[in-house]
């Protein structure tokens, strides 16, 4: 049976985007079942209704508490049988209700190099503090805020020019292929969590050194 994923986001959809096109491609092996979001004119919503993805706007506005929001949530992830939920730029912070529901089944794109910069406006925040490198991360998420265990990261650095929006777009470029890659491991079984660890089964050694910036002269 396909491995089946819910997609939840908040707006523009760019890394939905990127899910779509890699199971297009055939380089992602999982069906997204449904894609929900709390902000039921979130483009993102449109996106999906254009390949005939299910979709759903569940507006908290409309419950009367953050566990009957997260409820309703929950609810319609489980009638799409997901085995998967992925957070894909949604901006609001998960209670117990959802991720006691999908044990180390929900994953995260965060645009920071965690455990720096959790929470929002981060590229500013990197921008702001005068970091060299910033980038992304897929996690899994547990009852922290973006603390779960890390699953992939990617480096991007900063360059002295950069504004909030310039460096948000080079950090999205990698995070449209981290997160497909991220759902492909854990849909063919490769993922394994011990502790905060996350081990990926046939990883091929990496040849190149580090990184440094600026480079070295
Ligand atoms: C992405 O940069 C994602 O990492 C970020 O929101 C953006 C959504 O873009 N998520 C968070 O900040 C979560 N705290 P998208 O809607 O185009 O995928």
């Amino acid at each position: 049976m396909a491995f089946r994923v819910g997609v939840l986001v908040s707006g523009r959809g760019t890394n939905l985007q990127a899910l779509i096109n890699a199971s297009k491609k055939g380089v992602l092996s999982a069906e997204i079942a449904v894609v929900i979001s709390n902000n039921p004119k979130a483009p993102a919503l449109e996106r999906a209704q254009k390949q005939q993805i299910p979709t759903k706007g569940i507006d908290p506005r409309a419950y009367p508490n953050t566990p009957a929001f997260e409820e309703a949530i929950v609810q319609e992830l489980q009638n799409r049988k997901v085995d998967l939920v992925i957070l894909a730029g949604f901006m609001k912070i998960l209670s117990s209700t959802i991720i006691r529901a999908f044990p180390q089944r929900i994953i995260n794109i965060h645009p920071a190099l965690l455990p720096s910069f959790p929470g929002l406006h981060v590229q500013r925040k990197a921008i702001e503090h005068g970091v060299r490198f910033s980038g992304c991360t897929v996690h899994f998420v547990d009852e922290s805020v973006d603390g779960g265990p890390i699953i992939i990261q990617a480096v991007v650095p900063l360059e002295p020019e950069d504004t909030e929006e310039t460096l948000a777009a080079r950090i999205l470029k990698k995070e449209h292929q981290i997160l497909p890659r991220a759902v492909q491991w854990i849909a063919k079984g490769r993922v394994k969590i011990e502790g905060r660890k996350v081990t990926i089964a046939g990883i091929r050694k990496r040849d190149e050194g580090s990184l440094t910036n600026p480079p070295l002269d």
